[in-house]
């Protein structure tokens, strides 16, 4: 699988002679496996038309802030929310600055502004601009923000002059990118993730179950695994493929999946279970399809083993961590969920909405320990499972802390 499948990249574009250049590399993002977008600025527009770009990326380029119709197809706030990662290349002097003081001022600002995507800066100037106080400031002053500042090559400018401030070069900036998915933070620790729905057998034909993709718990698999970690995903029936780097055991019911996830737990960090697990089963299995006879058929469920709570339970327990399907009364199920399960944490979902929950590319959660409730953003369920892993692993290093 590519190295970035998966990953929505923001390419933004800012005026300067190396924008040719940013053409190459929307090609070579995509050759990657990366879905790519790009955002111009006016100046942008100047050196390569949107045309190309649009050419290139197969979508429209986005260009205004003010635009209403640009606006009302996906506005600068969807774009922060879609991103995985924003690319700046190449970033003149003049947008470096704007995006060291925070400016808004045009749609390329006011995104990077908007964004808890972590944003990329691959500067290009003239090397007597790039060697000024005020420009080495401005990418001090991002570098200490967190935005990932990629350098300069040095040679032969436009301009005639020779020195630093020439964009790199677009297949480094990729090997940039690809390591900036690679966090590093669960090196050496074990993950199991549980994901999906389970099918619960009535009859050859028949089963019960529910609308769980497992896109949510797929991402999470897949966020570990660039955290470093050694990655073990059970997961129920979906179209997914398994992601890169993660190990995949296929399961049907919830019986299977307490049998893989007992004995993954030997030795697991932290276990996650995002699996949408059937509550219950039908009490016996009909051998042979069965036959429409009466007007009304009764079915007799029997409860199903609870798998989280069964690994919470464990003497030598992994961090572990729910997730809580709920459609009213969020905070208060999850939270009784939480004590009832002994779970390390639980995170809040909202199933009543449409946009976020089952089957939805994007999520919205709260995250709830014994003693902390934090709030995370409306994002795209890659980027929620990025950082709801940077959380958890902060969490697992505290407590092996605390109790090592
Ligand atoms: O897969 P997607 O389409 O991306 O959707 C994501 C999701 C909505 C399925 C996911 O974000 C989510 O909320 N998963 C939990 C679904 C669920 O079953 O919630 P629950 O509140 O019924 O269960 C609470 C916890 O107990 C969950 O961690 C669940 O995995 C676990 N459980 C439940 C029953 C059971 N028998 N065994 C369990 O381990």
């Amino acid at each position: 699988m590519a190295p970035l499948t998966n990953k929505r990249i923001l390419l933004g574009v800012t005026g300067g002679i190396a924008a040719y250049k940013s053409a190459d590399l929307v090609r070579r993002l995509q050759d990657a496996g990366a879905e790519v977008r790009v955002a111009m600025t006016r100046a942008a527009t100047e050196f390569i038309t949107p045309l190309t770009m649009q050419a290139l990326s197969g979508k429209p380029v986005h260009l205004d802030l003010l635009d209403t119709e640009a606006e009302a197809a996906m506005g600068h706030i969807e774009l922060a929310r879609w991103a995985d990662l924003v690319v700046i290349a190449p970033a003149s002097a003049d947008f470096i600055a704007k995006l060291a003081h925070g400016q808004a001022d045009d749609l390329l600002t006011a995104t990077c502004l908007a964004t808890a995507a972590p944003v990329a800066v691959a500067p290009a100037m003239n090397q007597g601009m790039w060697a000024k106080a005020s420009t080495c400031e401005n990418i001090a002053t991002l570098e200490s923000r967190g935005f990932a500042m990629l350098g300069v090559g040095e040679g032969s400018q436009a301009c005639g002059d020779i020195g630093p401030g020439r964009m790199q070069e677009p297949l480094t900036i990729v090997a940039a990118v690809e390591a900036l998915f690679k966090t590093g933070k669960l090196a050496g620790r074990k993950v199991v993730i549980t994901a999906g729905p389970t099918r619960e057998a009535l009859d050859p034909v028949r089963f019960l179950s529910n609308h769980s993709s497992g896109k949510m718990g797929y991402a999470l698999a897949e966020a570990a695994a660039e955290a470093g970690a050694e990655t073990l995903l059970i997961s129920g029936p979906t179209n997914l493929p398994a992601p890169e780097r993660v190990r995949l055991i296929s399961v049907t019911s919830a019986r299977d999946m307490l049998a893989a996830a007992l004995e993954a737990a030997d030795g697991c960090d932290l276990f996650i279970g995002c699996a949408a697990v059937a509550d219950y089963r039908p009490g016996s299995e009909e051998p042979l399809k069965i036959k429409k006879s009466d007007d009304i058929l009764t079915l007799t469920l029997v409860k199903n083993p609870d798998i989280v709570a069964t690994v919470a339970g464990l003497p030598h327990r992994p961090f572990t961590v729910g997730f809580a399907a709920e459609t009213h009364d969020l905070e208060a199920h999850a939270s009784r969920k939480l004590a009832e399960k002994k779970l390390d944490a639980i995170i809040a979902n909202d199933v009543s909405r449409s946009d976020i929950g089952f089957n939805s590319e994007d999520n919205q959660v709260l995250l709830i320990t014994d003693d902390t409730r934090e709030a995370l953003p409306l994002l795209g369920k890659g980027q929620l499972a990025r950082v709801l892993i940077e959380k958890l692993s902060t969490r697992l290093d505290e407590r092996r802390r605390a109790s090592p």
